[in-house]
């Protein structure tokens, strides 16, 4: 009998091949860090709708969806047809164009809290920039965010991302760590005190749904406190809906919620699976970027060589024509809570302390929780702490599950992943099979037990 690593070994030679020549150019031979696994990652060469290609055409149903970006699969065709017929009209034109008034327009329609629109580049950059203008706006230095939130990778909001939420992250000076403020997720009771006693803050930031789209999960009760408490102290909400933003709803979560934040960032489904993000609000804060606010010493300087271009435009343009039908919502969601519930099925067939849970088309994977008794399909995760959702994974069980479900043609990350429209019922059942005989496999070698 093989180890499912001796397995994953011997079928993706190819593909360890390419990861030793990766790893002599790229730092751990990958690209992005959520990227990296081991013993080694899959090559992928093309994909489409559900599924994707690797090596030796191996064919895998994708739960990666483009880190979020794929809310129709991949290639829609009207979104390659776009794309394809904005190629042959240019890439870049250093200058205005049409096409950016109608991406623009198309945002301020369905995000309810978009009086003005800026474009940038990526999720990183927008949230960078929202921090920024909140600073610039109210004259104040702090930005209060929530333990496990994820807002990119820059100075102030890496801080306290990932578990064990409290250690600093090298590189970033004191004086900047000294002006992030992090909160517990949900405790509107901490947010209060730290309102009331520190007048330097400019803003709250977090993910609308909890953090990781949700591994922390935060109800609508959470969101309308915090708009309150916001409004009291007068300091800036920032919903950062990188994620969360065309996926949740049309309008995002502040649409599914009814909560109207001062500013919101946009990335993924915002540029149809190309580069782009914008940063959204009311016109009094985005106007700090406009030349008028250099009359008063306030202008934020903001150029970006890549905003709005007219690939990213064409693609953002087709998407969120379709998006804001509503209809790829329904299919994401209600596919999701389909493989939720048959993936639970499964745990409590087999009596694993593990747990698949989420909200709309989020997967999360809670594996060795070590609660035995509990059954997957009663878990509740708002009634655990943070921290054995974020981080709580048995780290050891995490490599073989992952390369089961390759082996299996299943590329779920350990942690899970996100559905999309183009997912099927067979693409489910798969899926589940590849669960179930990954399990059996882990049993059979003794990394869980009988
Ligand atoms: C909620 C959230 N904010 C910000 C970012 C950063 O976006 P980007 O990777 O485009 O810089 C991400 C990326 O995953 C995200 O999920």
């Amino acid at each position: 009998m093989h180890t499912i690593l001796e397995r994953y070994q011997k079928t993706f030679a190819k593909d360890r091949e390419l990861a030793h020549a990766a790893n002599q150019l790229f730092p751990d031979g990958v690209t992005h860090d959520s990227r990296y696994m081991s013993p080694f990652p899959v090559y992928i060469t093309r994909a489409d709708g559900a599924k994707k290609w690797g090596l030796e055409d191996k064919t895998f149903i994708d739960y990666w969806a483009g880190h979020g970006a794929l809310l129709l699969g991949h290639n829609p065709p009207e979104v390659v047809e776009a794309v394809t017929v904005q190629l042959h009209h240019g890439t870049h034109y250093g200058a205005c164009h049409p096409l950016e008034l109608e991406w623009g327009t198309l945002v301020t329609q369905l995000i309810p809290s978009a009086e003005r629109v800026r474009f940038v580049s990526s999720g990183t950059e927008a949230t960078l920039m929202a921090i920024r203008l909140a600073r610039t706006y109210t004259g104040r230095n702090k930005v209060l965010k929530f333990a496990g939130h994820f807002h990119g990778w820059h100075d102030s909001l890496i801080l306290g991302a990932y578990p064990p939420f409290e250690i600093a992250v090298p590189g970033i000076p004191q004086e900047v760590r000294d002006t992030t403020l992090i909160c517990p997720p949900n405790d509107i009771d901490a947010v209060e005190t730290l309102l009331k006693t520190d007048k330097d803050i400019a803003c709250v930031i977090l993910e609308p749904t909890g953090a990781s789209f949700g591994v922390v999960p935060t109800d609508g009760t959470f969101l309308q406190q915090l708009r309150e408490l916001t409004q009291k102290y007068g300091v800036l909400l920032i919903f950062d809906e990188v994620i969360t933003g065309f996926r949740v709803a049309p309008g995002g979560a502040q649409a599914h919620y009814n909560v109207t934040p001062d500013m919101t960032t946009l990335a993924k489904i915002l540029a149809g699976g190309l580069p782009g993000g914008a940063l959204v609000g009311k016109k009094e804060i985005l106007e700090l970027i406009s030349m008028q606010a250099e009359q008063r010493g306030l202008k934020m300087p903001h150029p970006g060589t890549f905003n709005a271009n007219p690939l990213s435009a064409s693609a953002g343009i087709a998407m969120l024509n379709i998006v804001k039908t509503g209809e790829p919502h329904k299919q994401a969601h209600r596919i999701a809570q389909q493989l939720r519930d048959e993936l639970n099925s499964v745990i409590d067939a087999y009596r694993l302390d593990w747990a698949v849970y989420g909200e709309f088309s989020g997967i999360k994977l809670l594996i060795g929780h070590g609660e035995k008794e509990a059954r997957a399909a009663d878990f509740n995760p708002y009634a655990w702490d943070y921290r054995k959702l974020k981080g709580g994974n048995n780290a050891q069980l995490l490599t073989p599950l992952r390369c089961g479900l390759l082996l299996n043609g299943v590329d779920l990350a350990s942690n899970g992943g996100m559905t999309t429209s183009a997912h099927t019922e067979a693409d489910i059942a798969q899926t589940v099979q590849a669960f179930e005989q990954t399990i059996d496999w882990m049993k059979a070698e003794g990394l869980i037990a009988n």
